[in-house]
């Protein structure tokens, strides 16, 4: 048959209502027309987020009950960091309680003032933690990446080239460890080639720098290899998933992404030294590292979950959901990244409302005027997220200006999409009549979770 079905059925469901649209302009009024401050609640679709908040199966939750809760050595424990090692062949694993523990574990050891890191790009919580510790973010993604109407296999590359160029201008002790992020999130959830990942460890090989893989998404990555990369057809996604983890010498991990739980993440690697720093660190922070801040239960919500993103036929129907959307967006003409990304469609920004100045982020008026039509909550990554701003605070635009639609796992269903879908073509219709935003408050870290804005008439 040529329908792809979800490759489940639901057995629990949780309620959700659509308040009318007099509701939803307080409610956006109330929230300082920033929609990380709205109730859930006031959201029908929400796609804020793929991260924690997918449905678990049958069997995490069957798990979840036998969680054993020892302080030290549970069972869960020994069962985690057994599934981790299989898929990812590291050494040392340590548990955290969500990714951005594992990275400001990783950055407050590894990095000193002044430090380049380089990534394909870095997402937000990755680039705060390198700065926060006095580093220095670089991204260095492939030149089609940037181009959000062009076709291409694996447009979450690295550029190999910038790389040596970055390599080359500031010295090898300023550069701890390269990163790569897979899928890349911050530019439209694209994958990176198994070919790309091997030659940016051959680069970084001939220097003595090693590689870090965020590998928060890393079996939408290998179901794209998979799909698209020579010699990959007949190789099962966890046979993927251990040699792209086969090129690195450590990760950071959201289980709360590719590991199906609701929380969790873990610090991997395979030199002793590290272990013992990040170890030193994870105690303090975390927790002892046979739970790094989770229950025994999470432990074995998250070990079954990370297979169960491996299965082919999961990987397939989580494809489809994108796919569908994506083809129904671009008919429509709606200018979205293309191709569509392994956890998220993404509207071009910039492209959807010409009229209003990047530094008046066109991405916050489409995600505030989605609201506003349908009650669907997505997300701006664009110059709110990404943009940077100097000491006399001038701010500089991000290079893409995107709105992203997350998709959690196994939660929505497709006549939610096509809602979605009708409430896109309303916005996009009363497009010319969106207006920009000006912030009004803002923190120094991450501001795009809590500022506040008002509209620029
Ligand atoms: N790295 C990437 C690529 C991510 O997408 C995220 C989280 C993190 C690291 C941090 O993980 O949330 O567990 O601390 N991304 C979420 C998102 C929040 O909405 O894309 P975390």
């Amino acid at each position: 048959m040529k329908t792809i079905i979800e490759p489940f059925r639901i057995k629990t469901t949780e309620p959700i209502k659509i308040i009318s649209r007099e509701e939803r302009e307080a409610a956006l009024k109330a929230a300082e027309f920033n929609v990380f401050l709205l109730k859930a609640e006031d959201c029908c679709i929400d796609l804020l987020t793929d991260s924690g908040t997918g449905a678990m199966s049958t069997k995490q939750w069957a798990a979840m009950m036998l969680g054993d809760e020892s302080y030290a050595g549970s069972k869960s424990w020994i069962n985690f960091e057994k599934t981790v090692k299989t898929i990812t062949g590291f050494n040392h694993i340590l548990p955290t309680h969500q990714g951005r523990a594992a990275e400001s574990i990783l950055a407050s050891t590894l990095i000193k003032k002044g430090d380049i890191i380089p990534n394909n790009s870095h997402f937000d919580t990755t680039r705060a933690n390198i700065e926060f510790s006095g580093g220095i973010a670089m991204n260095l993604l492939c030149d089609e990446g940037l181009e959000t109407a062009k076709i291409a296999s694996f447009k979450g590359n690295m550029d190999i080239e910038k790389l040596d160029r970055c390599i080359r201008e500031y010295s090898v002790d300023r550069i701890p460890f390269c990163m790569i992020t897979v899928t890349n999130n911050t530019g439209g959830g694209q994958p990176v080639s198994m070919e790309n990942i091997r030659n940016v460890k051959k680069q970084l090989n001939q220097y003595g720098i090693p590689l870090l893989i965020d590998c928060c998404r890393f079996a939408e990555n290998a179901f794209f290899i998979h799909e698209r990369e020579p010699g990959y057809a007949d190789r099962s996604l966890l046979e993927i998933a251990q040699e792209m983890f086969s090129y690195a010498d450590g990760a950071t991990m959201s289980c709360k992404k590719d590991g199906l739980a609701n929380i969790g993440g873990f610090l991997a690697c395979n030199s002793d030294e590290w272990e013992e720093q990040f170890r030193n660190l994870l105690i303090m922070r975390e927790g002892f590292p046979t739970y790094g801040g989770l229950a025994g239960r999470d432990l074995e919500a998250i070990a079954v979950g990370l297979m169960e993103a491996l299965e082919i036929d999961y990987q397939i129907y989580r494809h489809a959901t994108m796919e569908y959307l994506a083809s129904r967006l671009i008919k429509r003409g709606i200018p979205i990244v293309q191709p569509s990304g392994g956890h998220a469609v993404f509207i071009d920004a910039a492209k959807f409302l010409p009229h209003v100045d990047p530094l008046r982020y066109p991405g916050i008026g489409i995600v505030n005027q989605l609201y506003l039509e349908g009650g669907v909550r997505g997300v701006e990554l664009g110059t709110v997220m990404f943009g940077t701003t100097d000491e006399k605070g001038r701010e500089t635009a991000s290079p893409l200006e995107l709105v992203r639609l997350a998709f959690p796992r196994r939660v929505y269903t497709q006549s939610h999409v096509d809602y979605l879908i009708e409430v896109i073509e309303t916005v996009w219709k009363s497009r010319n009549s969106i207006p920009g935003y000006r912030i009004t408050y803002q923190q120094k870290y991450l501001r795009h979770f809590t500022c506040h804005f008002e509209m620029v008439e």
